[in-house]
């Protein structure tokens, strides 16, 4: 087991990589335990913490909304629950943002540890001290900064993680390589069977690299006042395809990395056959790379999610792999490269 320590400015966490969901009781307080968690998990690990009082979720994004975070509140008043109780999420990313934010608000902030099941939670989401619910479909619209006491990642829960949600985190710990560690990269591109079998060994290092590397960039920015922008790589692309194909995270994030690639070639800052390596991998990943809908569309849905008709916008290009640079794009520039 590993521990990855991230400081965030006013709260600190550790994350531990390859603790098992069975030594549970030994990282959690004397004082008094409530779990949310969702139903999937719920059904398949319940038994690990079955002692303690839960909430269970409807598994899904729908979920993740402030009303949620209501009722929430409403059983932790009717179970007694007080300023030193102990709220612990298990779950994916939905979970441990819920209930992030509902530890966070209750009695102006309770003490709280995640046990993150998903890939995703465990590369990226429990990771960093943000948490948050939705609002009429605004996205993480509420929520704070705060980090939970510890995060387990138990590598050997993702052996009932459905294969589309395994590959909603690849996508993320592709980017992560992409970002800051060519050499993980290239350990990527050796190992795909193997990580697509979940060998413990290489799901174990990709998953406390890809901590490394958020952790680090969260330490020195929390609030994404500038550094923390890399961690955006692919995603601003990929937001716009999420919100007009209605395709999953970790895809659109997939489409992004392509599409930033691409950029990144035509500003002369990566070579063409490292934007191919990159394209084959997230194939050989069974990750898409593009989509059918027309350029001109997915970029009016990004000016919109970004609110900009004009200006600049802030892209994230790869300097080759393993580097990043946040490059200041005129919108027209932008338009130009995606539409024409
Ligand atoms: N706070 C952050 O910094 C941050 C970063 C990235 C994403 N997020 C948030 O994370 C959420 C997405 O996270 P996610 O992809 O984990 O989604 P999720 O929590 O909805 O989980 C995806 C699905 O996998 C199931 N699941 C999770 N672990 C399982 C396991 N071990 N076995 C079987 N099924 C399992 C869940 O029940 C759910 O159906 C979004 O709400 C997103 O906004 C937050
Ligand atoms: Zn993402």
């Amino acid at each position: 087991m590993e521990r990855i320590p991230v400081k965030g400015q006013f709260t600190e966490s550790v994350v531990l990589v390859g603790e098992s969901l069975h030594n549970l009781k030994e990282h959690l307080p004397a004082q008094k335990v409530f779990v949310i968690t969702d139903q999937n998990i719920h059904r398949l690990h319940g038994r690990s913490w079955d002692m303690y009082p839960c909430y269970t979720l409807e598994a899904g994004e729908k979920s993740k909304v402030l009303e949620m975070a209501g009722s929430i509140y409403r059983w932790l008043i009717r179970n007694d629950a007080d300023r030193r109780s102990f709220i612990l999420a298990v779950g994916g990313g939905m979970v441990c943002d819920l209930a992030g934010f509902v530890a966070s608000t209750f009695m102006r902030g309770l003490e709280f540890g995640f046990v993150a099941t998903s890939l995703l939670a465990q590369v990226d989401a429990s990771v960093g001290g943000k948490n948050g619910v939705n609002i009429d479909g605004y996205k993480n619209i509420v929520g704070t900064f705060n980090q939970p006491k510890f995060v387990i990642c138990d590598t050997n829960s993702l052996q009932t993680l459905p294969t589309k949600e395994l590959k909603n985190g690849l996508a993320e710990v592709v980017k992560h390589a992409l970002i800051a560690d060519a050499d993980m990269f290239e350990r990527i591109e050796n190992n795909l069977s193997a990580i697509l079998d979940l060998n413990p060994d290489i799901i174990n290092y990709l998953v406390s690299r890809s901590v490394h590397i958020k952790a680090g960039v969260v330490t020195r920015d929390e609030r994404e006042t500038g550094l923390r922008r890399v961690l955006n790589l692919g995603h601003t692309w990929g937001h716009a395809v999420e919100k007009t194909d209605g395709i999953s995270h970790g895809q659109a994030v997939s489409i992004g990395l392509a599409f930033a690639a691409d950029l990144s070639v035509t500003k002369s800052y990566l070579k063409k056959h490292e934007r191919d390596r990159l394209v084959q991998l997230l194939q050989n990943l069974g990750l898409p790379v593009d989509t059918q809908t027309p350029r001109n569309v997915i970029f009016d849905a990004l000016l919109k999610d970004k609110k900009k008709e004009e200006g600049i916008m802030h892209f994230v290009l790869m300097k080759g792999i393993g580097d990043v640079v946040i490059e200041p794009i005129p919108i027209q520039e932008l338009r130009e490269f995606a539409c024409l």
